[in-house]
C-alpha cells in the first residue's frame, strides 16, 4: 500500500561529461529544504579557521537540483524485484584506492591520541586541485544555460527568463572586477535573480533598477579559472529558473606592485577545557590573503611545550604541551608578513585546565546501565578529534559512556575520495583503532547521500553513476566491513512531500538507485546491518507516509534491508513522541529493527534545559519500550562539538560538565 507515490520526472535530458547540452528538470511544487540544509553551520572563512572549517558543507558542495521535487508517475514498477548486480567491471570505472593512499603513522606530538595508534593520510589534496577548470574551458565560451521547467509551465506559451550580454570575463589580481546582471523576460515583468559558487571576498549587491552586481578584488591565490552560477527566476512562476555559468579567468598582472600588500592572520582557536596532565596540542594556522606565508611567533608558550611543523601545509605548526596543574592558559599568537614585517595579525586562544576531579560525573555510566539492557548507547564522533586540544578527555569521556560510535563526517565521499584514486582513510583508521581501544560498536556513516559530494561525482556522466556509486561502496566496505557492523546504507532520499528527492544518484539511476546501493552493500559486506536512514521521518505527515511505502517498496523488491535509522534532529518543545512512537511500531510491523541514529534536541529562545532532558528521557523511553529499537545514538555528546552547537542541543556542555539531559538519561536507563 503505497500511501505516497515515488514518481520521476517527466524529462530528464542526461547530462553530457563536460556539460554542453541544456538541461531540463520538470519540477513540481515549491521545493523545500531538509531540515539540516536550514541549520548548517555555513561556510567558515576556509583559509583561516581550521579548527572547524573542514567539517562544513560549503555552498559548492551543494546539489545543483537537490531542491526539486519530482511529478507524476506511478510507483509500482518502479523498484523491479530480485535484481541481479551486474560484477563490478575489472579494471574497474573509477581508480583504485593506490599505495599513495595508505596512511602513515602519525608523530606523537602531534595527537592526543597517545594510547592508541594514530595514523595520518600520506598526501596533500588542495583544495582548488579538486575543481581544476582550465584556460580551455575559459576560452569555450558562456556554458548553455540550465533551465528548470515546472511540471504547470509550458515554455511555449511562457518563455524562460534570461540574461542580457552574459559572457566570461577577465581580471588581473589586484583589480577589481564588477559584472552586472541584467534579467530579462520576454512575457513581461522582471525576474528575480540569486548567485551560486560566489567567489569568497567577492560581493553581489543589489543596484535597485533591476539589476544586480558581483564586485570582486581577486589577489594572488585567485590566479586561475573560477566558475560562478547566477540564477534567474520567472517573475510568474518562481520555480521557473534559467541558471547561467560564467567563467571568471583572474591573471597575474606584469608590474606585481600593483597588488596591495594585506596583513596577515592567525586562525581563530576558540576556547577549550582540557584535563590536568593530559596532551594538548593546538593547529595553529597562519594565512595571508595574498599567499604568502607569514611567520608565527608564539609569544608565551606554555613551559615544555614543542611546535612541530604540519606534515603537509606549510602554514600550519602543531603546538604540543602537557599542563601539569590547574590554570587558565592564554596563548598570544602573532602573524608577521613575510614581506612587509609591520604587517602583523594577532589572536589569544584560551585553554582552561581543570582537575580530574571537575570531570566525575555523578552515578553510574551511561554505557554500563545501556550495555545491562542489551541497548547500543552511543554518539557520532567529531573527525580528527585527536587534533583537537581537548582530544585526550573528549576521547575518555566517550569510552566511559558510549558503546557504539557513528562516523559524523570521515566516511563521506568528499571527504575520503575528494579526487579519482585519492583516499582519505586515516579519519576512519583512527576512529576504528579508537573503538576497538575503548570496546565499542562502529556505525558507519554513510554509503550513500546526495549533499557532501565530490565534484568529480557531481559532474560524472549519468551513465557511470551507478558504477561510481557501487564501487565507492565496495571500496569503503572493503576496507571497514570487518570492524564495522552496521551501515546507514542510503541517506536522506525523500523530499518533505514523501517523493523522492532529485541527486546525482537519482538522476542517475532513478528510484532503483537505492535498492541497488543496498544489494552492493550486502555483496561487498555480507554479515553487516544494513538500515535507510533518514530525518523528519519518525512523526506523522507525507515525509513519514512516503517513508514507510518506500520501505515497503523495498521489502516486496527482495532489497536486503535490515532496519531504519531516524535522526531525530529535534527542538525541546517537540510534542509528537506519541506519533514517533506510533511509527517506530509500523517499523517493527515491518519486521524491521528500528536505530536512533543522530537524536540531538536543540534549545531555541524560550526553550530550556529541562525541556530538553525531558524530551531526551521520552525518545529513550519510546526505545526502551520498543522491542525492535535496538540504538539510542546522539549525533555527538558535547556541545563543544555540535553540528548545532549554537543550540546546545547535547547532554554534556562545552566544558564536559553534565547537563540535566545527562542525569535524565542515566535515571531512565536505571530504571525498567
Ligand atoms: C552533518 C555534520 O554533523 C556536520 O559536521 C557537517 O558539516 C554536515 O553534516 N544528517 C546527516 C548527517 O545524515 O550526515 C549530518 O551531519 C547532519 C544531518
Amino acid at each position: 500500500m503505497a500511501m505516497n507515490a515515488y514518481r520521476l520526472p517527466r524529462v530528464i535530458v542526461p547530462r553530457p561529461a563536460v556539460l554542453s547540452a541544456i538541461i531540463m528538470i520538470t519540477v513540481a511544487a515549491v521545493g523545500c529544504s531538509s531540515s539540516s540544509d536550514t541549520t548548517d553551520p555555513g561556510t567558515i572563512a576556509q583559509n583561516i579557521d581550521i579548527e572547524d572549517g573542514s567539517d562544513e558543507l560549503t555552498p559548492d558542495q551543494e546539489v545543483p537540483s537537490n531542491d526539486t521535487q519530482l511529478p507524476g508517475g506511478s510507483t509500482d514498477t518502479l523498484i523491479p524485484a530480485n535484481l541481479v548486480l551486474s560484477p563490478l567491471p575489472s579494471p574497474p570505472l573509477t581508480p583504485a584506492p593506490a599505495e599513495d593512499s595508505e596512511p602513515v603513522r602519525a608523530e606523537r606530538n602531534t595527537t592526543t591520541a597517545e594510547a592508541y595508534f594514530a595514523v595520518r593520510d600520506p598526501q596533500i589534496i588542495p583544495a582548488d586541485i579538486l575543481d581544476d577548470l582550465t584556460d580551455a574551458d575559459f576560452e569555450a565560451g558562456p556554458l548553455p544555460a540550465v533551465i528548470s521547467t515546472p511540471a504547470d509551465v509550458d515554455p511555449a506559451t511562457n518563455t524562460p527568463p534570461f540574461f542580457v550580454d552574459l559572457d566570461n570575463v577577465e581580471v588581473f589580481a589586484g583589480q577589481q572586477l564588477s559584472v552586472l546582471f541584467d534579467p530579462e523576460d520576454a512575457d513581461g515583468g522582471l525576474p528575480g535573480m540569486f548567485p551560486g559558487n560566489l567567489p569568497i571576498g567577492a560581493s553581489f549587491d543589489d543596484n535597485r533598477n533591476g539589476t544586480k552586481s558581483l564586485t570582486w578584488r581577486p589577489l594572488e591565490p585567485d590566479v586561475g579559472i573560477h566558475e560562478f552560477t547566477v540564477t534567474a527566476v520567472d517573475p510568474a512562476v518562481p520555480l521557473y529558473r534559467s541558471t547561467h555559468t560564467i567563467r571568471i579567468k583572474v591573471s597575474l598582472p606584469s608590474d606585481l606592485s600593483t597588488i596591495v600588500n594585506l596583513p596577515p592572520s592567525v586562525n581563530n582557536i576558540r576556547p577549550h577545557t582540557v584535563q590536568v596532565d593530559d596532551p594538548v596540542v593546538a593547529y595553529i594556522k597562519v594565512g595571508d590573503p595574498n599567499g604568502t606565508i607569514p611567520t608565527l611567533n608564539i609569544l608565551n608558550p606554555p613551559p615544555g611545550a614543542t611546535l612541530t611543523p604540519h606534515p603537509h601545509e606549510e602554514a600550519i605548526t602543531i603546538l604540543h604541551f602537557v599542563p601539569d596543574a590547574p590554570q587558565i592558559i592564554t596563548l598570544d599568537l602573532q602573524a608577521v608578513d613575510s614581506v612587509d614585517p609591520s604587517l602583523t595579525g594577532e589572536q589569544s586562544v584560551t585553554i582552561e585546565v581543570l582537575p580530574s576531579s571537575d570531570f566525575i560525573r555523578p552515578g553510574a555510566r551511561l554505557r554500563q546501565l545501556a550495555s545491562a539492557r542489551d541497548l547500543l548507547f552511543g554518539y557520532a564522533v567529531l573527525q580528527s578529534y585527536y587534533e583537537r586540544p581537548d582530544g585526550a578527555i573528549y576521547t575518555q569521556i566517550a569510552g566511559e559512556e558510549f558503546n557504539i560510535v557513528s562516523t559524523e563526517n570521515s566516511l563521506k565521499f568528499d571527504f575520503l575520495n575528494p579526487m579519482p584514486g585519492k583516499f582519505r582513510w586515516a579519519a576512519t583508521d583512527n576512529l576504528v583503532q579508537l573503538a576497538k581501544a575503548q570496546r565499542q560498536t562502529v556505525h558507519g556513516h554513510t554509503l550513500v547521500w546526495h549533499r557532501q559530494l565530490p565534484p568529480w561525482v557531481k559532474r560524472s556522466a549519468l551513465a557511470d553513476r551507478e558504477l561510481i556509486m557501487r564501487e565507492f561502496i565496495d571500496r569503503v566496505l572493503g576496507r571497514y566491513a570487518a570492524d564495522v557492523p552496521l551501515w546507514d546504507v542510503v541517506n536522506e532520499s525523500l523530499e518533505e512531500d514523501g517523493t523522492l528527492r532529485n541527486s546525482v544518484w537519482f538522476e542517475g539511476m532513478g528510484a532503483s538507485y537505492i535498492d541497488i546501493a543496498f544489494r552492493q552493500a550486502r555483496e561487498s559486506a555480507p554479515d553487516a546491518t544494513l538500515i535507510y536512514n533518514d530525518y523528519d521521518i519518525a512523526f506523522a505527515g507525507p515525509k513519514s507516509d512516503g517513508m514507510l511505502a518506500l520501505m515497503q517498496q523495498l521489502k516486496d523488491a527482495g532489497t536486503p534491508l535490515d532496519g531504519v535509522g531516524f535522526q531525530l534532529h529535534l527542538f525541546a518543545d517537540f510534542d509528537d513522541v506519541d506519533e514517533v512512537i506510533a511509527t517506530f511500531q509500523r517499523i517493527a510491523d515491518m519486521d524491521l529493527d528500528i536505530y536512533i541514529t543522530e537524536l540531538d534536541i536543540s534549545i531555541a529562545d524560550g526553550q530550556t534545559e529541562a525541556q530538553q532532558a525531558d524530551l531526551y528521557e521520552q525518545i529513550l523511553s519510546a526505545c526502551l519500550d520498543q522491542p525492535r529499537c535496538k540504538a539510542f545514538q546522539a549525533w555527538g555528546y558535547t556541545d563543544m562539538y555540535s553540528w548545532r552547537s549554537n543550540f546546545n542541543p547535547l547532554f554534556l556542555d562545552d566544558r564536559y560538565q553534565v547537563k540535566p539531559a545527562y542525569l535524565s538519561l542515566q535515571k531512565r536507563l536505571g530504571e525498567n
